[in-house]
């Protein structure tokens, strides 16, 4: 069986991480991409050289020339500026905006069918960007961050409750900023709602935690910003669409009507498989969810505005 081809544009933190976690899990083999000369090169030839050890057969090539991406099945794009302590996401609008906006034009002229992962920020609005450039049906354009967020609540659940991590799903809905929606009721350690299990106020401060769980990081590191939970959170979604597995994960989709937002990229519940997001879930939200959406959507809609 012929090896699915994976394109990680961006050879930094984010990017080099998630080709790790995709060889390493043998999911495909990947290209490497980034704009400095012999940094995808070399952090390539490293991994490769530790496929004996790790024992892979996929493989890994660096490259700064957009040919060697052609015929990928799945481009995940993390290419951009991180931000630095006291920077929000916003922040970084207008320079991530003419590098996604071009790095989707040349992925998309040497790979017209594939599935685009957007993972640069501000994310909602590097979604909608990626999206318009590609000219692709809005299913193979989608963004991480929900499945990110998603992982930070669960992670502080689990620790809120001293259980295993296994068994907690989180939800978090709406735009990859302050304005993100944590959602209790449909957050579950083993189908039992978190709001059975802690109280109004600890899940409060849970719920704020993982608002600024990407700025706690950042603050620690002073350098940039997290890597290991945003790789190994892009590569769920890329094996999703592999494996054409039909997970349902929080991802930042075109909303056409649903939630009641209209032509908006947002983190929604989605159905992933080969073809992208199948479909959009809607959830039955209670009143106060559904202002905070509101709310969300419309600071990625203002932001947009700005593009
Ligand atoms: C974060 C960045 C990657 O949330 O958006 O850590």
């Amino acid at each position: 069986m012929k090896k699915a081809k994976v394109t990680v544009v961006g050879a930094g933190n984010v990017g080099a991480t998630a080709a790790q976690r995709i060889v390493e899990k043998q999911l495909a083999d990947v290209v490497l991409i980034d704009i400095v000369d012999g940094l995808p090169q070399g952090k390539a030839l490293d991994m490769m050289q530790s496929a004996a050890t790790e024992g892979f057969d996929t493989s890994i090539i660096g490259t700064n020339n957009y040919a060697d991406t052609a015929g990928s099945d799945v481009v995940v794009i993390t290419a951009g500026i991180a931000r630095k302590p006291g920077m929000s996401r916003d922040d970084l609008l207008n320079t991530n905006a003419k590098i996604v906006g071009s790095v989707t034009e040349q992925i998309v002229s040497q790979s017209p069918d594939a599935i685009i992962i957007v993972v640069s920020n501000p994310l909602d609005v590097m979604t909608q960007l990626a999206w318009q450039k590609s000219g692709l049906d809005a299913n193979r354009v989608f963004g991480m961050a929900g499945v990110l967020d998603s992982s930070r609540y669960a992670c502080f659940i689990a620790e809120a409750l001293n259980c295993s991590i296994k068994d907690v799903r989180a939800m978090v809905l709406g735009g990859h900023g302050d304005t993100m929606v944590p959602v209790p009721q449909y957050s579950t350690v083993n189908g039992i709602a978190i709001t059975e299990l802690l109280d109004a106020k600890t899940i409060e401060a849970i719920n704020d935690r993982t608002r600024h769980g990407g700025a706690e990081i950042v603050k620690y590191l002073k350098t940039g910003s997290a890597f290991y939970a945003p790789s190994a959170s892009s590569v769920a979604m890329v094996e999703a669409v592999l494996l054409d597995s039909g997970r349902v994960l929080p991802c930042c989709a075109l909303l056409q009507g649903q939630y009641g937002v209209d032509n908006l990229y947002c983190g929604v519940p989605v159905e992933l498989g080969r073809e992208g997001v199948r479909r959009v879930i809607e959830l039955d939200l209670n009143q106060s969810e559904l202002v905070a959406l509101q709310e969300s959507v419309s600071a990625v809609k203002e932001l947009a505005s700005q593009v």
